[in-house]
């Protein structure tokens, strides 16, 4: 067992949302009996079902879900069951208004939606407090139920907070990080534009002003504050059911949303993490343009990965099974035969030992009827009902993989100063497209990655792991990061900084040393001038006679320490032929610093030069529009080859493989279908 997880899937296994309140009961039976008959074994439901237990303010009744659970337990299906905190009922809204979130600029957000409510209202805590006990309390020990989802997608559609109990319980937070007023206007530079406090009650969470400036020292210990607060408000919910529920039986949340240190909840709160996961989002008529699509349904691989950094063997609670929609918004095709298959087995090449699909059947009233679930309205059979029975079949037979570990000998490190620094700082979003680059390189030459984040507790073995990691931009850094890094240098680890790495500290705010300042003696260089590059300039860097991109924005290097060896030098601009790369070699391990961002392109570079790239190609040869994922289990080694593509691809097993389907092994050039997985192993 991972030290991430207190629990893990002993079997593969698929699973569906039902929400039993939409139906006539008359068909709760024969639901259970065709999910059976799929191959589904397990039901997550209840978590918008509030009113169903308390109708009226502290009259509760279980009469309801107590007729759905006898059905449950004579059909013999596993239930995972929520708790109803995401919708609170209209008499509480009503009756208690100061449950409810507010904009930014003081809009009340009123009953109708889902989430308007706000983690710190006293009276929210007391009321979700009540209800969980009484629902813990009459089905903790029921025999049915396997886990526990704890509301519902926590920081979803609303990850920001301006209640009155928000500016309250921020106070409070601040008391505590900073105890006194001197040292948090020292923190968050008040002398500037004159916002020095005198008294606690000025301190506000942030409010509306006519502009989008605003204290950016402040705003990112909001945030936290904001991480702090969900994680707290799952805590409560959780400690509560643990007083109730049967050991074996897991507690999760579902979902991985912005302003939330998904790790430290996972460890503070949770058994085991899930998520909920949409690649169609991809290919929704009126696209974000601020969104990068490059990889469409594929990129979700890279959410995946972030999952998997938080729980290795994680559960999938709602996996895409038709088209998208909202009455409102959000409208995608339907998935293609072949691809729910395709989607299913992107999670489990990533880590997912569970997969629940949403939902049963569409839902005929409210604003989700065009979010289609497997059945359609009119709960006849389908072709879709038909690939969840293949699904299983297949899932059955990848039964050795569950709880197989994802093999990656790179990695990318974060953290989460970094992640909401990035949230308002300008200049830092613009870096961030090293990312999404980063991510992509790894996918289109099957350089299999994961995500490391660095967290409070972490240790120097969670490092070490890696051969190569690259920290993209740490803007912020810390004596304590530092120490880490260091420590993954010195025992051989090679590391790969880009530019403005050591900008800030902990506060945000920029300390009066050259960058990369804490960073600067293990890096051995110093950056003596740096700058945008123009938008209508192009900047590259001669890597050892090879010629690079180095976009966005060039630091100049000047090497510092007498070991460090010169990479690559800028090939143009007034600072052509200055420092752009360098690496210095320290203890057993080194440090690369480059200059600029990565791009898909300068990362396949860097992973050249480390010796990382490709690294399955003696076995394996794909084209670019498949992915490749390791996984590993009891000497066994499991090749996830995913074609995403519309389109068959032909791939080359260099050589001979079990094909985990037929149990045949093949060898040489194969032709896979679109939206094909296969699954190869060492024999
Ligand atoms: C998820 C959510 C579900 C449902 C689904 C489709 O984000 O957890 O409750 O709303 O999206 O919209």
């Amino acid at each position: 067992m991972n030290s991430k997880q207190n629990y893990q899937w002993d079997k593969l296994s698929l699973g569906v949302c039902y929400y039993p309140e939409h139906w006539d009961e008359k068909l709760w039976k024969d639901d259970m009996q065709r999910m059976l008959l799929a191959g589904i074994k397990t039901i997550r439901i209840a978590e918008f079902a509030w009113s169903k237990f308390e109708p009226t303010e502290g009259k509760f009744t279980f009469e309801f879900f107590d007729g759905f659970m006898k059905i449950v337990e004579e059909v013999g299906m596993k239930v995972i069951f929520g708790t109803p905190t995401a919708t609170p009922p209209a008499w509480l809204t009503e009756k208690y208004p100061e449950v409810l979130n507010r904009t930014k600029s003081e809009v009340v957000m009123r009953h109708g939606n889902r989430r308007h409510y706000n983690y710190n209202s006293l009276k929210y805590q007391e009321l979700c407090s009540r209800i969980v006990e009484h629902i813990g309390g009459h089905y903790g020990q029921h025999p049915s139920i396997v886990g526990w989802q704890i509301d519902n997608e926590l920081n979803c559609g609303v990850s920001e907070f301006y209640s009155e109990s928000d500016t309250l319980a921020f106070r409070r937070f601040l008391q505590d990080k900073y105890q006194t007023l001197d040292v948090l206007n020292k923190a968050w530079g008040t002398v500037f534009w004159n916002q020095t406090y005198t008294a606690w009650e000025e301190v506000y969470v942030p409010r509306y002003n006519d502009s989008d400036s605003t204290n950016p020292h402040e705003v990112l210990d909001y945030t936290r504050f904001i991480s702090d607060s969900a994680i707290r408000f799952c805590k409560m919910q959780s400690d509560i059911l643990r007083k109730f529920i049967t050991p074996g039986v897991f507690i999760t949340t579902n979902g991985m949303f912005d302003n939330i240190d998904n790790h430290r909840m996972e460890k503070e709160c949770l058994d085991v993490y899930t998520y909920d996961s949409y690649p169609n989002f991809a290919y929704c008529l009126v696209e974000d343009p601020k969104n990068n699509f490059t990889l469409n349904d594929r990129k979700w691989s890279k959410y995946l990965t972030e999952v998997r950094s938080i729980c290795p063997h994680f559960g999938i609670m709602e996996q895409q099974s038709g088209a998208n929609g909202w009455n409102t918004r959000l409208e995608a095709p339907a998935p293609k035969p072949g691809q729910m298959t395709l989607w299913t087995m992107q999670s489990i090449a990533h880590g997912a030992d569970y997969i629940s699909f949403f939902r049963w059947r569409t839902c005929t009233m409210g604003t989700e009827i065009y979010w289609h679930g497997i059945l359609d309205y009119d709960n006849c059979d389908n072709r879709k009902l038909e690939e969840v029975r293949e699904i299983h079949e297949w899932v059955d037979k990848l039964e050795p993989v569950t709880g197989a570990e994802y093999i990656a000998n790179v990695g990318i490190i974060k953290d989460y100063s970094n992640i909401f620094d990035t949230q308002l700082d300008c200049w830092h979003q613009r870096l961030n497209n090293s990312d999404m680059e980063l991510f992509v390189a790894s996918q289109l030459t099957h350089t299999p990655m994961d995500y490391v984040y660095l967290q409070d507790d972490s240790e120097v073995v969670d490092l070490t792991k890696y051969s190569v990691l690259f920290y993209p931009h740490a803007l912020i850094l810390s004596e304590k990061k530092m120490t880490l890094l260091k420590s993954y240098v010195e025992q051989g680890g090679c590391l790969i900084l880009g530019c403005r790495t050591g900008q800030k500290d902990e506060t945000g705010q920029c300390p009066m040393t050259k960058m990369p300042g804490l960073a600067a003696d293990l890096a051995g260089v110093t950056v003596s001038e740096f700058t945008f590059v123009g938008s209508n300039e192009d900047s590259y860097v001669n890597f050892l006679g090879t010629k690079i991109e180095a976009p966005i924005f060039n630091d100049i290097l000047e090497i510092n320490v007498e070991n460090t060896k010169v990479l690559g030098t800028y090939q143009s601009d007034f600072y052509d032929g200055r420092t752009a790369l360098v690496e210095h070699p320290y203890e057993k391990g080194r440090v690369l610093y480059y200059g600029s961002t990565f791009t898909r392109e300068n990362t396949k570079a860097f992973l050249a030069y480390t010796n990382m790239l490709s690294p399955y190609e003696e076995i394996i040869k794909l084209p670019q529009e498949c992915e490749l994922c390791v996984r590993k289990k009891a000497g066994k080694t499991y090749l996830f080859i995913l074609n995403y593509a519309h389109k068959a691809a032909q791939i080359n097993l260099v050589q001979p493989l079990m094909n985990i389907k037929t149990g045949l092994i093949e060898n040489g050039t194969i032709e896979i279908r679109a939206y094909e997985t296969r699954v190869y192993s060492n024999y």
